[in-house]
């Protein structure tokens, strides 16, 4: 019989493992919920549940320093304060690899393969080429959301109706987003757009399954979990003709062809080079940047929803806003600029809900781990994140920070400008709190070297969608005063999938 003999090496392991997790000597402090040999497989166990308050906890014993909290998967090294998140961001990728940390959380490798990994162009395409042509797409873009809008909500008269508000932004955040990488008539396709989002789920379900895989199992057993290649293969029977036949024009015609068409596809040819040139190649970076795109996007409308029903009273500073900027330029992309409330709003919402207890993992890659400048050092392999929650409410930044204030940012900047001393080259300072402004102490898109390149696009979108709800619909809680709660998984959050609210055409 091999079974116990077997059965009682694994369990000795585990034990072995269990004790020398407790014993490691680390110089970092660790919050952890209970004492004892166990205390990090307990506290890793509660996390699981509560991560926003241990790590708040942490917060609270550590304004300037590090920490580690144990989770069932691995230690995350919390790094608290200003400073130190200036010296993560400002890291090179070979010393703490953004990339790394994805490839842990979201098991990239197996969702969405190597070459993306290793080889990320396409955030160039939509850092560069993308944000470049967002005033000149932006016809097509305001074109669709009408459309999605009208289609989508099916709104008949004048009739309240109620709405799940995740599922449907999901659709017209899918269309719209489809409508500039890939245009018509594919950005109506339902099959199409379906694909997209149910591969953006995978990944993050999936994922998550695969992470449970030894790491020595994962090579023969992650392809039955991951949907990459038959998601790859289904994507291609709406883009392989197409894709095929912009490779061929382009090495036919060059890359400046009359009425080569201003997309995705485009800005990706212009940097694919060698084994990124074909469909199949092409393909997985349509796939990927829908998966960077959708999934947050709708999310973060969705709260902005939500928070626009329990906050009822911003609708009207807003739709007056939205009306008298609409009717002076036009639905254009400068005429967004003039929407300070808007957006305002917009990042009010995503300072409160954006975020889960941890944002910005990085992998420390550096054989010499990764020093701070105050001569605290992570060692090599581990994973350095900052507390994205705690950031956002803190109140030696934000006065009252828990207090859902949607003007709050256009009020600072009115005031900050009002009260600006130009010769003062801090007082820029106050211009900054913009949707798109990154800054250490709002990190909803990252911020410093990896900070969202996708912002610029999200930014243009949801205002604009927005202003179009403000101007075309009345909208009202489902239970007045009562806002969805989100879904708080281990680290992550979510606005709730199921969260409804009402809704009526206004004209
Ligand atoms: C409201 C919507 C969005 C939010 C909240 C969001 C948030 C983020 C965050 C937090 C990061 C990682 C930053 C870090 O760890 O330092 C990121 C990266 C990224 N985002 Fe977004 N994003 C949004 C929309 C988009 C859109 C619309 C696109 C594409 C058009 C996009 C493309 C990307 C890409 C490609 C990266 C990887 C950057 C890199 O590898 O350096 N995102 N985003
Ligand atoms: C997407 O997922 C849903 C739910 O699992 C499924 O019913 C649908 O067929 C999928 N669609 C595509 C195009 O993959
Ligand atoms: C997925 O596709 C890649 C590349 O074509 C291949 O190497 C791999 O074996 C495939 N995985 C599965 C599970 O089919």
């Amino acid at each position: 019989m091999a079974t116990p003999p077997l059965l009682i090496s694994v369990l000795a392991a585990l034990a072995a493992l269990v004790w020398l997790r407790a014993r490691k000597k680390n110089p970092i402090p660790t919050i952890a919920e209970a004492d004892g040999v166990l205390a990090s497989y307990r506290t890793a166990l509660c996390f699981w549940g509560n991560a926003a308050d241990v790590v708040r906890r942490g917060c609270r014993q550590f304004p300037e320093g590090v920490f580690r909290v144990p989770t069932l998967f691995r230690w995350e090294y919390v790094a608290n304060g200003p400073q130190l998140l200036l010296e993560i961001v400002a890291a090179p990728e070979s010393v703490l690899s953004f990339h790394e940390g994805a490839a842990d959380n979201l098991q990239t490798e197996h969702t969405i393969g190597a070459a993306v990994m290793h080889n990320p162009y396409h955030v160039g395409a939509v850092r560069g080429s993308l944000t470049r042509n967002l005033a000149r797409c932006f016809p097509e873009v305001r074109d669709e959301i009408v459309h999605a809008f009208d289609d989508v909500l099916a709104l008949e008269g004048k009739e309240w109706k109620t709405m799940t508000v995740l599922p449907q932004l999901m659709q017209i955040v899918a269309r719209t987003s489809n409508r500039l990488f890939v245009g018509l008539p594919l950005c109506r396709d339902q099959e199409f757009l379906d694909l997209n989002v149910n591969y953006t789920v995978h990944i993050f379900t999936r994922g998550q399954l695969i992470k449970l895989i030894p790491e020595f199992l994962k090579p023969t057993l992650a392809p039955f979990l991951s949907s990459k290649n038959s998601s790859l293969r289904h994507a291609l029977k709406f883009l392989g003709a197409l894709l095929e036949e912009r490779l061929q024009k382009d090495q036919e015609l060059g890359a400046d062809y009359p009425d080569r068409p201003n997309d995705v596809i485009s800005w990706l040819l212009d940097l694919a080079t060698d084994e990124e040139r074909t469909g199949p190649a092409l393909a997985l970076r349509i796939l990927t940047i829908n998966m960077a795109a959708i999934h947050t996007s709708s999310t973060t409308l969705t709260s902005a929803l939500y928070d626009l029903t329990t906050y009822p009273e911003h609708i009207q500073p807003m739709r007056e806003e939205a009306e008298r900027v609409v009717a002076a330029e036009g639905w254009t992309k400068a005429a967004l600029a003039g929407m300070h409330k808007i957006d305002s709003f917009l990042r009010e919402s995503q300072r409160l809900s954006a975020s889960g207890p941890l944002a910005l993992t990085r992998r420390v890659v550096a054989k010499t781990g990764f020093t701070f400048s105050d001569g605290t050092t992570i060692p090599h392999g581990a994973y350095l994140t900052v507390p994205a929650n705690a950031i956002h409410s803190n109140p030696d930044t934000y006065a009252n920070p828990a207090v859902f204030d949607g003007f709050r940012s256009s009020r600072l900047r009115k005031e900050g400008a009002a009260a600006a001393d130009p010769d003062d080259p801090t007082a820029t300072a106050f211009f900054n709190r913009h949707m798109v402004s990154t800054a250490p102490d709002h990190v909803a898109f990252g911020h410093g070297r990896h900070a969202c390149p996708g912002r610029f696009f999200a930014a243009t979108e949801l205002k604009a969608m927005l202003a179009h709800i403000l101007i075309n619909y009345d909208v009202e809680a489902e239970v007045d005063g009562v806002r969805p709660p989100d879904t708080i998984i281990g680290v992550m959050r979510m606005p709730s999938a199921k969260g409804k609210i009402m809704i009526r055409k206004r004209v």
